[in-house]
């Protein structure tokens, strides 16, 4: 059996057409002034109306392929983390998987845990690859949230992005810069607090109430995954937060005591794209050269559910 898995290459894909905060001021009664200082979002991508949660899942993974200097035959397991596909079937990892050309006989399947979706699929993922049913996994997180905003609702149409990241992860024998434990779970008791219902097919959320629960939940959290993989906070180079919000973002990354860590804010540009956000936030720092081979970076998302999940990885 393999010691564990690395992270091999990243990509994304984000729609063309940008929102702007001003534009959004001509739809709803807002300022770009509550929106930056509440949520740190300047713009946000939004899909085109045939654009399918499938079409920014198959781009990102094919942009994480190519990176990888892999091809197609080489990825026996696609996991695909969305809320927001429309399809029952064929599930996304299974359109995507026949975009890519991926070889009959590879597990292909959408994991739906909203905003936490990545982590989730990450050390699925890793399990398997540890377990020695699939060599290379391709993970995905995508999102078209824009389809279930209530364009006229001022506290959530702001709020929300469409975009996809994904990562190739491959098992090894090596036991140095391997994915760390997966740190995971549910809230039952607040189950309703984010909600896209058959009823109400918009997302609302208690906004306070999450932000309270982010803020004093989530530190200890962080620290074990961190813990978990062997390291000290001192030692994580990027911190890759579910990007909901700048202010819990920063309010969040003080309390850790990283030293010099790398902290992700592509919600300034991205919003906040759910399943996508982690995925499209990391690939940004690897093309951007923020971050260098063999970094600890730390990823951890949360959301609708409550659902929370988050790994150390090694930067590819
Ligand atoms: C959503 C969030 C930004 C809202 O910020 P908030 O400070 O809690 O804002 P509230 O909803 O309490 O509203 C405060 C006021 O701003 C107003 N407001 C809401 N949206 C507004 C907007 N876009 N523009 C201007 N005013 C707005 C409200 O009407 C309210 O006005 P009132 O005081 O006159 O009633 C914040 O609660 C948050 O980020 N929560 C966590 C979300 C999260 O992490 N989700 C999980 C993953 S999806």
């Amino acid at each position: 059996m393999p010691n564990g898995s690395r992270v091999v290459s990243v990509g994304h894909y984000q729609p063309e057409k940008v929102l702007t905060n001003a534009e959004l001021c001509e739809m709803v009664e807002t300022t770009d002034e509550w929106i930056t200082s509440r949520v740190g979002i300047k713009e946000r991508r939004i899909a085109e109306k045939d654009e399918k949660v499938a079409d920014l899942a198959f781009k990102a993974g094919q942009q994480a392929l190519a990176n990888s200097g892999l091809s197609a035959s080489d990825i026996d397991m696609v996991l695909v983390g969305t809320t927001s596909a429309m399809d029952r079937t064929p599930n996304t990892a299974c359109q995507v998987a026949a975009r890519l050309g991926i070889e009959t006989g590879s597990p292909a399947m959408d994991v739906n845990t909203a905003c936490s979706g990545f982590g989730y699929a990450v050390g699925m993922a890793d399990q398997f690859l540890k377990g020695g049913t699939a060599k290379r996994a391709l993970v995905i997180g995508a999102e078209k949230l824009t389809q279930f905003t209530d364009w006229s609702d001022r506290s959530t149409c702001v709020l929300f992005g469409d975009g996809a990241g994904a990562v190739i992860m491959e098992a090894t024998d090596e036991t140095e810069q391997v994915t760390g434990p997966v740190v995971w779970g549910s809230v039952p008791a607040m189950a309703d607090v984010i909600r896209i219902t058959e009823d109400i097919p918009f997302i609302k959320q208690e906004g306070q109430s999450v932000y309270r629960w982010t803020v004093t939940s989530l530190p200890p959290l962080i620290r074990q995954t961190i813990n978990d993989a062997g390291l000290e906070p001192a030692s994580i180079k990027a911190f890759v937060l579910h990007q909901a919000n700048l202010r819990i973002i920063e309010g969040i990354s003080k309390r850790l005591g990283f030293d010099d860590a790398i902290i992700a804010d592509d919600i300034i540009y991205s919003g906040n794209t759910s399943t996508a956000s982690i995925p499209l936030a990391l690939s940004k720092l690897v093309q951007e050269g923020k971050v260098q081979s063999g970094d600890p970076i730390v990823l951890f998302g949360f959301g609708g559910g409550l659902t929370y999940a988050g790994q150390v990885i090694y930067c590819p």
